[in-house]
């Protein structure tokens, strides 16, 4: 296409966008928009959350934003997020599309539109991690659980690394039945490299083909195209990153490397080694999500829950009371152990407010024009519900920048509405969360059954406390800080050490 015709597309495209924006709408309260760019001026460059947060005390609890001409609903509070994306689910279960014009990430189901091919991925993914199928991974969690606490103990300032591996091995073991024997694992090593892009490719601004299609049309020798070169490289990377750990299970099954139960493992087996073309293609996405979903946020919390501990170690002494006197000293609590721990379970509610994993959820999309309050919702909007605002409402958790887990007071429905927010909305809710919160408890019951939670310690030697503060992103991380385990008494250490290195 010839530069003029382009660029004269490309405005048009524009103007065409910010036109059909704003024709008639009565749209929820918001910023004043510029044109064209509408409020894309006003966008912080990370922790977009917190802005939304101190907007929610001039516009209320549903805003409206617009990106570029595209609407965006910002939902500040926990009763209108479940009305529009859990009571409208079946027309709130969409997801943007804009970011797949850049790198082919729309085969995954999380990133799916809503539809048939979305159901039949999600469906595999549900089942394998329902409530009744995780015990079947208890044990692989509790003892990744010890490894990791055995490590940290010798050498704290793997704590990042480490964390990220051992939830890495647990992710990789229960799909593929591949167990990972080092960071530097090219099957590890491709996928994380996948994730950081995916990142980069979703943070708003990357690719600006995302918002104007019309872009992937561009010359390749004209100046500002390599993003189409990036592209494409990314996107070989990321297929990489599906297909070879896909194919090493497929190969290993009837070598018996491929150790069992793992979610391909099991469809393929079940299928006799038959699988149509078709099915596989759909396991083999479904799959991929299981490490795209699961990584980053376990490990985020996982750190988190780290890092409330080192400011808060009247907290840690409390739940240690807790296991002493429920499990004794003699063994190390398990998942199974849950239901007669519910201080515990709280610092995990907690865990879950203090710091969501994914402050604004992972935004939906509204597949037709709607009316809220008497406020139209315009087809194809993003909706973006901000959890974190929600769980830091003063009025509904006073002091909510506190980490207290007396605030629930030990009543699981008081923790089942955190849960409820923090795992997301309707029909996408999050088909990990039985998986996850038994990662994440076998890390906090066992860190906190043998160990005390320091703070490291600067060049000086004097002990340096974190602050709370997290990466920007979908999925925010807590930014490095240190800390230091020490073994709260002999038999804690033989406990660890008692651990059986097999692989199973
Ligand atoms: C602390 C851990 C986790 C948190 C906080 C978390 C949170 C979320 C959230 C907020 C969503 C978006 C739901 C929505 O669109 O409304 C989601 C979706 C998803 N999560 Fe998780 N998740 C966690 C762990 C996991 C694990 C361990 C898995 C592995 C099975 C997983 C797999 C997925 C998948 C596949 C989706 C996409 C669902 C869909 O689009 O239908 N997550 N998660």
């Amino acid at each position: 296409m010839p530069a003029p015709a382009f660029l004269g597309g490309l405005i048009f495209c524009i103007l065409c966008y910010a036109v059909s924006m704003v024709r008639g709408k009565r749209l929820p309260p918001g910023p004043r928009r510029l044109p064209l760019i509408g409020n894309v001026h006003q966008m912080p460059k990370g922790h977009p959350w917190l802005r939304f947060t101190e907007w929610k005390k001039t516009y209320g609890n549903i805003m409206h934003i617009d990106i570029l001409g595209k609407s965006h609903i910002i939902i500040n509070s926990a009763k209108i997020a479940k009305e529009l994306l859990d009571k409208r689910s079946s027309i709130y279960s969409n997801r943007p599309h804009f970011i797949y014009e850049s790198v082919h990430y729309d085969e995954p189901f999380a990133l799916q539109p809503y539809g048939e091919n979305w159901r039949r991925q999600r469906r595999l993914v549900a089942q394998d991690f329902s409530l009744g199928m995780t015990p079947r991974y208890f044990s692989l969690q509790e003892k990744e659980a010890a490894f990791l606490v055995r490590t940290l103990l010798q050498e704290p300032d793997k704590l990042f690394s480490e964390v990220k591996l051992r939830i890495a091995i647990i992710i990789m073991r229960v799909t593929y039945g591949y167990y990972i024997q080092s960071e530097d694992d090219p099957y590890l090593t491709v996928v994380l490299a996948a994730m950081t892009n995916f990142s980069k490719a979703t943070a708003p601004g990357t690719f600006l083909v995302d918002f104007i299609p019309a872009l992937k049309y561009m010359p390749r020798w004209m100046p500002g195209s390599g993003f189409l070169k990036t592209a494409e490289e990314w996107n070989k990377i990321f297929f990489d990153s599906t297909m070879n750990i896909f194919d090493w299970c497929k190969s290993n099954l009837d070598t018996g490397k491929s150790l069992m139960p793992n979610l391909c493992g099991r469809y393929l087996q079940n299928a006799g080694g038959k699988m149509p073309e078709e099915d596989e293609k759909t396991l083999l996405w479904a799959a991929s999500c299981v490490f795209g979903g699961g990584l980053d946020t376990n490990m985020s919390s996982a750190l988190t829950f780290y890092m409330a501990m080192l400011l808060n170690p009247k907290v840690q002494a409390q739940a240690q009371a807790e296991i002493d006197s429920v499990i004794g000293k003699d063994r190390l609590p398990s998942i199974a152990d849950k239901p007669e721990l519910p201080y515990i379970r709280s610092i995990l509610a907690e865990t879950y407010r203090w710091s969501p994993a994914a402050p604004l959820g992972i935004p939906h999309a509204v597949t037709q024009d709607d009316v809220y309050d008497g406020y139209d919702i315009p087809k194809g909007a993003t909706i973006l519900p901000n959890v974190w605002g929600m769980l830091h409402d003063p009025e509904a958790y006073p002091r909510p920048m506190d980490f207290d887990p007396e605030r629930y007071k030990g009543s699981d429905s008081e923790m089942l509405k955190v849960t409820d927010l923090v795992f997301g909305f309707g029909r996408r809710v999050c088909p990990g969360i039985h998986f996850a919160e038994g990662t994440l408890f076998a890390i906090i019951a066992t860190t906190l059954a043998t160990c005390d939670i320091l703070p490291g310690l600067d060049e000086n030697g004097k002990e340096v406390l974190p602050t709370y503060s997290y990466t920007p992103g979908t999925l925010t991380t807590p930014e490095p800080f240190t800390l230091r385990l020490r073994p709260r008494s002999a038999g804690s250490l033989a406990l660890l050490v008692d651990v059986p290195s097999t692989i199973e």
